[in-house]
């Protein structure tokens, strides 16, 4: 019996360790179950934390681990690089973004440790991106991508624009310097001849003080307004009632008729007077050079609720569609030699549109070849300015 007793105890006790010793285990188990679940958690708490930090970025960045496995992007990540709209958490670099030039750099940075950049032309998303590699600390490195397109457009646009000047300087340049050389090297020249060498010197310089009185007015337009008011508001009748007035003579002497449509009362805009003659005196100016003997040319001021509106119309050569896409455009001439003939620069249009979008208005053409053409402006009507009377003349 008492063997008996002891048996069952000893069995129980035998039971009682092994049971407690699974429990052990397993309790061990499921606390190591649960610090990893908080592992993952935590895992994935930092990484959505790293992709916020990220997302304020206005550079695209892409961060890899040791082995170029993707930890986490950003929203201009994924429309530089074209990333997968499912995601690509987990992904090898290679397999989502095939850039040779990238995988190189990474390789590199990986074993310099310093960062590599590059610039990488996307040919199928029609851009140039600025890419740069950097080694975190610890094995894992962020790739950074800029979109470079409109920096490069903006830097060829200025290159030619420096190449057109140049060209423009030396053109005039070149004239004076080979008329004065001509007049030097004779001194016998007949007074006839020698004034007719300095006319054209005379004109010549007359066309480089116009070039460099336009670039300054230009580059004047390009820089950001540093006025602490605006102007006061300038009656756009009133100025256009002037340029008729000093380009009449020009006009009748071409065999043109120039006519002014401008309503009786006073249409105010937000701006310089001197910036509006600008306007008006170029628009006229071309109708006039690019309008035959024998044409008309109209220029009229309209309101339109709260726009006003400059319309300068001619029954001139006209311009194609290709021409009137570009005739904006700084150096742009339909025809070089004519507009050379006629005294122009190849700027008036471009300190035209420039002039106008620092008002705040817009500016196009229609026209048809042959036909003629309608060059328009709308300005923002002056703000408070009720429109009245005509001012008194001084
Ligand atoms: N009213 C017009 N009719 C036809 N062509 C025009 C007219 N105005 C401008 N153009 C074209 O646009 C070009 C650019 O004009 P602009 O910038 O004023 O330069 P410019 O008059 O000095 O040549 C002109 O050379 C001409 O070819
Ligand atoms: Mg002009």
């Amino acid at each position: 019996m008492t063997i008996a007793l002891l048996l069952a105890a000893t069995v129980a006790l035998v039971l009682a360790i092994v049971v407690g010793g699974q429990r052990r285990a397993l309790r061990r188990h499921v606390e190591r179950l649960q610090q990893a679940e908080a592992s993952v958690a935590e895992l994935q708490l930092r990484t959505e934390r790293l992709e916020a930090g990220l997302s304020g970025a206005g550079e695209g960045l892409i961060v890899l681990d040791e082995q170029d496995r993707i930890v986490a992007t950003n929203l201009a990540a994924g429309e530089l690089a074209r990333l997968p709209a499912a995601g690509c958490r987990g992904r090898r670099l290679a397999d989502v973004v095939p850039w040779p030039p990238l995988l190189a750099a990474i390789e590199r940075c990986r074993r310099t440790r310093d960062e590599v950049a590059f610039e990488f032309d996307d040919t199928v998303g029609n851009r140039t991106l600025a890419v740069r590699v950097r080694a975190l600390p610890g094995p894992a490195c962020v790739v950074g991508i800029d979109d470079h397109s409109r920096l490069k457009r903006l830097e060829s646009l200025r290159r030619d624009f420096v190449a057109n000047v140049s060209h423009e300087l030396k053109t005039p340049l070149a004239a004076i310097q080979g008329f004065v050389e001509t007049v030097l090297d004779d001194a016998e020249m007949p007074p006839a001849t020698r004034q007719r060498f300095l006319e054209r010197i005379s004109r010549q310089a007359d066309r480089l003080s116009t070039l460099v009185a336009d670039l300054l007015t230009l580059s004047r337009l390009d820089e950001p307004s540093v006025a602490a008011l605006p102007p006061p508001p300038c009656d756009l009748v009133a100025v256009v009632r002037d340029i008729v007035r000093d380009l009449g003579p020009l006009a009748e002497r071409r065999g043109l008729q120039l006519l002014a449509r401008l309503p009786d009362a006073v249409v105010a805009v937000q701006a310089e007077r001197e910036a509006l003659r600008q306007v008006g005196g170029n628009l006229v100016d071309n109708a006039i050079k690019y309008t035959p003997d024998g044409g008309r040319v109209t220029v009229e001021v309209t309101r339109q609720d709260n726009r006003v509106l400059l319309e300068v119309a001619d029954t001139g050569i006209g311009l194609s569609p290709e021409d009137q896409a570009r005739v904006f455009e700084r150096f742009y001439r339909v025809d070089r030699a004519r507009s050379r003939d006629l005294g122009g620069t190849g700027l008036g249009l471009s300190i035209v549109k420039n002039t106008v979008r620092n008002l705040g208005g817009d500016v196009g053409v229609r026209s048809a070849l042959g036909q003629g053409s309608t060059f328009w402006v709308a300005l923002p009507h002056a703000v408070g300015a009720g429109d009245g009377p005509p001012a008194e003349e001084p």
